[in-house]
């Protein structure tokens, strides 16, 4: 079981002493969508961070599976808020560089044809192969770096606000696409998502945490029965969700409120 789990978790950058995470704990199921709001600079980005192994606990925990995450393994792949691709380095081989990772034994032939089908999924003309980062718009760099990742199919997924720069139908679509990979059951997924969007949080999450200001810890956290999972018809309807929507704003708005005064 792919659980992760969280324990009085406290991070500091190195060399510095303000505590940007100050005793987070949760427990995470294999296969739960972890949706995490909170305002601009609480931690979110580092937290996911910490996650993926490029940081360590200055104190607490994180484990996965009952060990402790210690460094970035093919386990856990991350959609970074700033896309993360080598600028050196085309979308193509990008995607190359990390599918070869995964899939040492396949062919490079073999694994183009992935790299391609990927691209062309979150909506890319296959032409995008063979551009560097600087030539696509940051919609397209940010898709690559979600068909990055997807083509990479870790067991955990770590994405940071990454539909920011779609279009409302991208993101549609993108949604979409995420939630039907996470929706399999034959391979249950794990995927933290950060989001500053309260419906797509609605639409997407299992779980819901909310970071209040640094130093962040959780201020509000909400499991949603699979019974009242909401889709893009009910989003509206449903008076749970409005009850939770409502939760969820005024949770933020205290959060920001708090610090102005
Ligand atoms: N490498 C670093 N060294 C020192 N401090 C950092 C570093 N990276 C981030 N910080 C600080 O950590 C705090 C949290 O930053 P983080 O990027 O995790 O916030 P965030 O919640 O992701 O914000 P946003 O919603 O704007 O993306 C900020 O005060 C930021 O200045
Ligand atoms: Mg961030």
């Amino acid at each position: 079981m792919n659980d992760i789990v969280v324990e009085n978790l406290s991070f500091a950058y190195e060399g510095t002493d303000r505590l940007i995470l100050d005793g987070i704990s949760m427990h995470i199921n294999e296969g739960d969508f972890v949706c995490l709001l909170g305002q601009s600079g609480c931690g979110k980005s580092t937290f996911l961070r910490l996650l993926a192994g490029l940081e360590h606990a200055t104190s607490g925990s994180i484990k996965m599976d009952g060990e402790e995450i210690k460094g970035a393994d093919l386990n856990r792949s991350v959609v970074f808020q700033d896309y993360g691709l080598f600028p050196w380095k085309t979308a193509g081989d990008n995607i190359l560089l990390a599918l070869r990772q995964r899939y040492p034994q396949r062919s490079k032939k073999e694994l183009r044809e992935v790299a391609i089908d990927m691209l062309q999924q979150v909506g890319l003309n296959a032409d995008v192969y063979k551009k560097y980062p600087k030539e696509l718009s940051g919609g397209m760099q940010q898709r690559c770096a979600i068909a990055r990742s997807f083509s990479m199919d870790p067991p955990v997924l770590l994405m940071d606000e990454p539909f920011g720069a779609l279009d409302a139908v991208t993101r549609a679509r993108l949604q979409d696409m995420l939630l039907s990979l996470w929706n399999n059951e034959s391979e249950k997924k794990t995927v933290f998502f950060v989001t500053h969007d309260v419906e797509e949080a609605l639409l997407l999450a299992s779980r819901i945490f909310v970071f209040g200001q640094s130093p962040s810890h959780i201020i509000f956290e909400r499991t949603i029965d699979p019974a009242d999972r909401s889709t893009r018809e009910t989003l509206y309807k449903s008076t749970k969700v409005a009850e939770l929507r409502e939760a969820l704003i005024a949770n933020i708005n205290q959060d920001v409120m708090s610090r102005m005064d």
